[in-house]
């Protein structure tokens, strides 16, 4: 879509979007279509399925400056989800930035996981570890609203965020946020805990080539990255969870799919019992779990 091979009357938002289609695949990009239609959707205001039932109408001067801008941040590698400032994850909308990694539906499964838990044993104060956007404690939070969660990270921006997704939701009488390594930033009086959960960064550094650019470049390295094999956070996590656990409380951690019997070593390790790697949607194993013996 150059500015001058056609005129703006002539681009409607099916012509539109065959075009960028085209243009990301040429870029490489493994969803065009679909990066394509949320990029529009967005910009115009509608829910992606209303794109179809608005093929013909036509694109205004504005609308192309617009959109064309956003094309040339998803072609740089740019994920949609930054683009247009918000992720879905769970029953929840997010916003995000660069400041924070963009929730994956991955992480879903420790959100399920985590309620069955709450369902099951009802703890009364949880903790989620590295909440970055607040993707999980709010979650958590949106299901039940009566749990004292706290959500913490090392990332002062990442809170920022995490806050003001707090607030959009709500939820500011159910999560509280704070800043610090781990478990180091939640207060005495809070201890000890019934439940900790935690998305941890957990890729090996030996992996950073074979990430996506989309995400290598663009999502904060110290939410990604756990040193050479990527379980170096997860093994400062394990023990100092155990520590801030009442006698029969869980702790709940993503994984990487190869790190399932790392983990469980980890975990049987520290003193953990119940201990298990839960698969994701893809049969992967995702959440390692275990539970402080009474
Ligand atoms: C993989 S991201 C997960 C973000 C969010 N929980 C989610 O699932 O979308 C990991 C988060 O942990 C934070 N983090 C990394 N190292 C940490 C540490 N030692 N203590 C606390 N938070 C840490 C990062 O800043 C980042 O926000």
């Amino acid at each position: 879509m150059t500015d001058n091979t056609e005129d703006s009357e002539s681009w409607t938002v099916l012509k539109i979007l065959r075009w960028t289609t085209g243009y990301f695949e040429k870029q490489g990009i493994d969803s065009p279509r679909v990066d394509a239609e949320v990029l529009l959707a967005d910009l115009l205001e509608m829910e992606r399925i209303e794109l179809y039932a608005n093929f013909n109408r036509p694109m205004v001067d504005d609308e192309l400056a617009a959109y064309r801008k956003r094309i040339k941040r998803r072609a740089a590698g740019e994920p949609c989800a930054y683009i247009v400032g918000y992720r879905e994850f769970w029953s929840i909308t997010l916003q995000v930035d660069q400041r924070v990694l963009i929730p994956r539906p991955d992480t879903e499964t420790l959100v399920r996981e985590a309620l069955d838990i709450i369902e099951e044993h009802a703890p009364q104060a949880v903790v989620d570890v590295g909440t970055g956007s607040g993707a999980v404690a709010i979650a958590l939070g949106s299901e039940h609203p009566d749990l004292q969660i706290a959500a913490t990270d090392a990332d002062e921006e990442a809170l920022d965020v995490a806050r003001q997704n707090v607030e959009t939701h709500g939820l500011d009488e159910t999560i509280s946020l704070a800043h610090g390594d781990l478990l180091d930033a939640v207060d005495d009086d809070q201890k000890p805990v019934d439940l900790i959960v935690s998305n941890p960064p957990y890729v090996a550094e030996t992996e950073r080539d074979d990430l996506q650019p989309d995400v290598r470049d663009f999502e904060p390295t110290d939410a990604l990255f756990a040193g050479e094999d990527g379980l170096d956070v997860i093994r400062r996590l394990v023990p100092a969870a155990f520590d801030t656990l009442a006698p029969g409380g869980w702790l709940l951690f993503e994984i990487g799919y190869r790190q399932g019997d790392a983990a469980r070593d980890i975990l049987t390790d520290a003193g953990f019992q119940h201990v298990e790697v839960i698969p994701d949607y893809g049969d992967r194993d995702r959440v390692a779990k275990g539970r402080r013996p009474l």
